[in-house]
């Protein structure tokens, strides 16, 4: 009974009862597989383009293009639904437009990387279009795990995806802005101080003890759709590396299966 008690106690002293520490706490060995997947190795690496001839009949070519293609549907989708959930009250206090909304700055960098066609050469694998299901579904049917997928996409965006903005800049040898708005937020002066206000704003939303279970399982669900992600993103890149190193020319012969245009 002693060992049970203070089993108990151990737990809660681990996770703490307010959501952004139970959320941090549950969905922190999907972070360490998610940052280990080889297409977070390779970018960590610097290595994010593939050498143009491999690709020059695919669009986009390199690991940033493809990732800034899936990155795109899935913001679309997340932004679209936070906004027309923006009144729940689950949804309303992590509701952050002004500083944290991805679609317009995913916009720029794609027309910077693709060109004014842009539109008509997104590519994403299967994995994106269930993860962009999976949002437009609990948009309309529960947006109140909302706040799972708000959270690993902008808190992961305020941390560690802010090492990788500074690695693509490096690795592309862009010496201006552009191409790097993605990664760049412009309302936020602080990441630190921000993450501290959306934290506490997290832990403000009221949720009954089944919604607040729910909400912790959609995150680690969230962490599982951005490794499938990966994995379907590094396959893709694969097999056209693999297609271009197989013809005589370096153009890859057929298109690879998992490539779908949206
Ligand atoms: C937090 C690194 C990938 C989601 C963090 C933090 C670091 C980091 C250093 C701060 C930890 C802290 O303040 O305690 C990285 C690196 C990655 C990576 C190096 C890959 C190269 C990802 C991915 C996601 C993600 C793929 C999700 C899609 C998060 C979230 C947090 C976070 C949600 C906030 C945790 C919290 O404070 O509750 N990451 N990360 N990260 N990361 Fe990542």
């Amino acid at each position: 009974m002693e060992t049970q008690r203070s089993a108990r106690k151990n737990d809660t002293a681990e996770s703490g009862s307010d959501l952004s520490e139970q959320i941090k706490a549950a969905t922190k060995d999907n972070h360490v597989r998610a940052e280990n997947t080889q297409l977070m190795l390779s970018y960590q690496k610097g290595q994010i383009t593939l050498p143009q001839y491999k690709t020059r009949w695919y669009s986009p070519g390199g690991l940033c293009q493809v990732l800034l293609c899936s990155l795109y549907v899935i913001y679309r989708a997340l932004e679209e639904e936070l906004d027309r959930n923006c009144s729940h009250p689950a949804v309303a206090p992590i509701y952050f437009p002004q500083e944290l909304a991805r679609l317009e700055t995913l916009e720029r960098d794609l027309e910077h990387f693709l060109g004014s066609d842009w539109r008509d050469r997104v590519i994403v694998p299967a994995a994106t279009q269930r993860y962009e299901q999976r949002l437009r579904e609990i948009g309309r049917e529960n947006p109140e795990l909302l706040v799972a997928h708000a959270y690993t996409r902008y808190l992961g965006d305020l941390s560690g995806g802010q090492v990788l903005g500074k690695i693509t800049q490096k690795s592309l040898g862009l010496s201006s802005r552009e191409g790097l708005s993605f990664f760049s937020f412009p309302g936020v002066t602080s990441p630190h101080r921000f993450k501290q206000l959306y934290r506490g704003r997290m832990n403000s939303v009221e949720l009954t003890e089944p919604e607040r279970a729910a909400v912790l399982g959609e995150a680690v669900a969230a962490f599982e759709l951005n490794i499938q992600v990966f994995d379907d993103l590094q396959k893709m890149l694969s097999v056209v590396a693999e297609a271009a190193d197989q013809s005589e020319d370096g153009v890859p012969k057929a298109r690879a299966p998992v490539l779908q245009v949206t």
